[in-house]
């Protein structure tokens, strides 16, 4: 999954496009390229590694133009080189494209060009777009008939922007996120409004199937039958601009600092909306809870608090599964649909599913103006501000409080949690820090981790070990504590460390028995993350004693700032862990 973009305006684009990637870096970072329109000509420069290295290496914001295009890399088709990296160039070099998605009948597409004596340089999918648009333009002459006649020919998912020689920018969306930032003499084509915030606030969604041509400081929309389409600007928040970190070295340290105040704004000013989605969950024949990742796990979550608390039967499902059991849905049921971005593309099609069989949708999101959001018949924000961490963190505890939340409504309001004091204890843990980092030193040249926890804290130690394999690359399993005897006990040896989250609540003997288990069977080094101090713990991370209900959203901070602190004793980059991406728009 990669970030595009494009400018054409009153400035010199280069500088603004490598600042819009900066911003974007966290779709994708193997790679990163700009091209420019200068004098009716294309030039392009572009590198393997960061958008900084590659700016430092090629001077990506010396290229001269009004006119530009820019992308950031996440490989799919095609090795991480400089070669695949775009923009790519059709063959006559009068036409240059970035490209976000798959396009699925590629190979197609290439044999038949090049039959007809097109070559072509990479390896990657996105170079057919490049030759197409040329072949499409040689005959048409049109750019508005070239679009049109190139997506006909298109599939997959895909968005991307294409530049001509005279420097025009045009684009196409079909399932990628693309949407126009309009400034007072500029325009902007981007994957996010993070490329042009800065700038502007004034963006259009781009519907899917639609076109842009851009011309003369004018943006026409269109349809992919031709027919011409109305853009609704729509004023996206200034704060999710706001993506610095401050005095923090990372991204995601800041985040995981932040959530003493993130977790109070989590579902705040969406009374109306809590109180819509509890009746359509009341309502529902079947409930269903979907996500991807770490927004999976809060759907692991959610089935346990609403069935104890609300009495209410959910079923979390995979989004990535549902499309291979899609008649697990029944009709008229609820869908509750948990995203960071809500750009995921198995979360979307898992709702497309559930609304062919006329079902609800709940969205528990952070942007507001993201698809899912779009999609959804209520949408309630997590309201966390920027994730630019590629790892989940804070969007983890808002997505467990919103579930509380919903909870709460549904049970008549006799469930009390006070999230000021959740907030506090959040705040205690994060104090501790310097135990934390100093447990992180002795497991930084261990190779295996298993972390056990029974009861809702079971999903919690499935979301440890993912944060512990993202940001350490130490492998990692998150286990229910009485499982251990029925098998995982064997990997149990001297060289593992063991977790186990191990609050005062009913789950706490249980757990200390698998604890037990393993401390006679093996000299494996255990850290207990508890309320109480046990003598079974070789190290202890404390976390304050609370009500039940709050345990989960305590529990994951430690976890998250041990893995963040074994990366760094890894010397790793906890904001962009290898091979992954932040928001992942494609299958
Ligand atoms: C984990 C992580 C991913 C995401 C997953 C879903 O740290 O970041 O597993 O949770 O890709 O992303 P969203 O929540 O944006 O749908």
């Amino acid at each position: 999954m990669c970030s595009i973009i494009g400018y054409c305006g009153s400035r010199e684009a280069a500088p603004i496009l490598v600042k819009g990637l900066k911003r974007m870096e966290y779709r994708g970072y193997d790679s990163a390229g700009v091209a420019t329109e200068n004098e009716n000509e294309i030039q392009v420069r572009k590198g393997t590694g960061r958008v900084s290295d590659v700016n430092s290496n090629v001077k990506l914001d010396d290229l001269s133009g009004k006119s530009g295009i820019g992308h950031t890399r996440w490989a799919t088709h095609g090795k991480v080189t400089d070669l695949n990296a775009h923009p790519h160039t059709s063959n006559s070099g009068k036409i240059a494209i970035v490209h976000n998605g798959t396009i699925e009948n590629f190979e197609e597409l290439k044999r038949h060009l090049e039959s007809e004596g097109y070559s072509f340089k990479s390896e990657t999918d996105s170079e057919v777009i490049a030759n197409l648009l040329q072949k499409n333009y040689e005959t048409t002459k049109d750019v508005t008939k070239t679009l049109r006649k190139t997506v006909s020919e298109l599939q997959g998912h895909y968005a991307f922007v294409a530049m001509f020689e005279n420097g025009q920018l045009t684009a196409a969306r079909s399932r990628e996120p693309l949407i126009i930032g309009v400034g007072r003499d500029d325009l902007f084509l981007s994957s996010d409004v993070l490329g042009f915030i800065e700038y502007t606030d004034e963006a259009i969604y781009v519907k899917n199937k639609n076109f842009v041509i851009l011309e003369k400081g004018k943006f026409e929309i269109f349809n992919y039958d031709g027919k011409h389409v109305e853009g609704k600007p729509t004023k996206v928040s200034k704060e999710f601009g706001d993506v610095y970190k401050d005095h923090y070295a990372y991204f995601t340290l800041k985040e995981i600092h932040e959530q003493p105040e993130t977790i109070l704004k989590a579902g705040e000013k969406a009374l109306d909306e809590i109180k819509s989605a509890s009746d359509y969950i009341r309502d529902a024949k079947n409930i269903y809870i979907t996500g991807s990742g770490t927004s999976y796990n809060a759907a692991l979550i959610a089935k346990q608090i609403l069935s104890k608390y609300a009495k209410i039967k959910a079923e979390p499902i995979m989004a990535s599964e549902l499309q291979f059991s899609p008649d697990i849905i029944e009709k008229n049921s609820v869908l509750i649909s948990i995203s960071q971005s809500g750009e995921t593309a198995d979360v979307l099609d898992a709702v497309k599913i559930a609304k062919e069989a006329n079902c609800k949708i709940i969205a528990i999101v952070n942007p507001l103006t993201s698809s899912l959001a779009r999609e959804a018949d209520v949408t309630i924000g997590m309201n966390c501000g920027p994730e630019i961490g590629v790892v989940a963190t804070k969007s983890f505890t808002s997505q467990l409080v919103i579930l509380y939340k919903i909870a709460q409504k549904l049970n008549g309001g006799n469930l009390e949690i006070d999230f000021r004091q959740t907030s506090e204890s959040i705040s205690k843990i994060l104090k501790d820090s310097k135990n934390i980092q100093q447990t992180a030193g002795k497991l930084k040249g261990i190779s295996d981790i298993y972390v056990l926890g029974s009861g809702i804290h079971w999903p919690i130690a499935i979301e440890a070990s993912l944060k512990l394999k993202e940001l350490t690359y130490i492998h990692a399993e998150g286990i229910p504590s009485g499982e251990l005897k029925h098998g995982p006990l064997a990997l149990i040896d001297d060289n593992v460390f063991v977790i186990i989250i191990n609050p005062n609540d009913p789950t706490y003997e249980g757990t200390l028995t698998s604890a037990r288990k393993i401390k006679s069977r093996s000299g494996a080094k255990i850290i207990g993350i508890s309320d109480v101090k046990s003598d079974l713990y070789d190290y202890r991370i404390e976390i304050p004693k609370m009500s039940e209900s709050q345990f989960p959203i305590l529990e994951i901070i430690p976890i998250q700032l041990l893995s963040y602190y074994i990366a760094r004793e890894k010397d790793t980059d906890p904001d962009y862990p290898r091979n992954l991406a932040k928001s992942i728009t494609v299958k």
